[in-house]
């Protein structure tokens, strides 16, 4: 834990934004938390529904422009995955970015890069759903969280923890170019050997997730890797 610097907020707008603004006084492995963000946000500049129950924090790093950092992704996914499991059954990673319990979504990771030159000044962001016990009638059927799971309340800070100093171990292992990790990121995936729809309307099979934490694809009997933003499983379909 020593390497990472937390700070703590009681309110931002958003811990990603802050980083972002604050860009040139970060060091790497610093850590911005809030216990409220007014303005937290997701993928697709979609709303990230947050209150104080919820973790919420961000993660600066800073690395050589590299195609291989897209699997920070997963691995982030995987380290969030991990102390999720921890404490409830049935976690799953969903490629590229959430994690689910029992196909509920429970964390959202947001990455975002900023490229100066030959370096990316990376900002991981990350949602855990922890003790929130009812959630927005528009989200409810699809959300969860720890204590919907478990019944029990658990301490942000504990899991904050958590997850920084497994992510770190993960970390290490992709710096050593270890690449360990693939196998335990494809066991826990929600999409390997099923049917998905990707963002832009088709229909494939999921034959695997590569090194760069792009999906390998089947459609119409060719293979493809693809790296967009968003899939959803396919109903009807094993
Ligand atoms: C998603 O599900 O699309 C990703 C959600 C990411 C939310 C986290 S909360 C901490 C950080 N700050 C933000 O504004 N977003 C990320």
């Amino acid at each position: 834990m020593n390497s990472f610097r937390i700070a703590k907020f009681k309110r931002l707008d958003s811990t990603n934004k802050y980083m972002k603004e604050n860009l040139d006084k970060l060091s790497v492995f610093d850590v911005v938390t809030a216990d409220v963000q007014i303005n937290g946000y997701g993928r697709m500049q979609r709303n990230w529904f947050d209150n104080t129950d919820n973790l919420s924090f961000s993660l600066f790093l800073e690395l050589p422009l590299n195609e291989r950092n897209g699997i920070l992704t997963q691995i982030t996914a995987l380290a969030v995955m991990d102390v999720i499991s921890k404490y409830t059954k049935n976690a799953s990673i969903k490629w590229p970015n959430d994690c689910l319990v029992n196909e509920k979504k429970i964390a959202g990771i947001l990455i975002e890069n900023i490229i100066q030159g030959n370096v990316v000044k990376m900002i991981i962001g990350v949602g855990v759903n922890i003790n929130n016990r009812q959630f927005d009638s528009s989200i409810e059927d699809k959300a969860t969280s720890l204590f919907l799971e478990t019944g029990t309340t658990v301490d942000k800070d504990v899991i904050l923890k958590e997850i920084l100093t497994t992510f770190k171990g993960y970390f290490n292992q992709f710096i050593e170019n270890d690449l360990t990790f693939m196998e335990r990121i494809r066991s826990r995936s929600s999409v390997i050997g099923k049917f998905v729809t990707l963002f832009e309307g088709n229909t494939v099979y999921v034959k695997d997730i590569d090194s760069m934490g792009r999906l390998i694809v089947w459609e119409d009997g060719k293979e493809y890797s693809y790296v967009g933003s968003e899939i959803s499983l396919t109903k009807n379909y094993k």
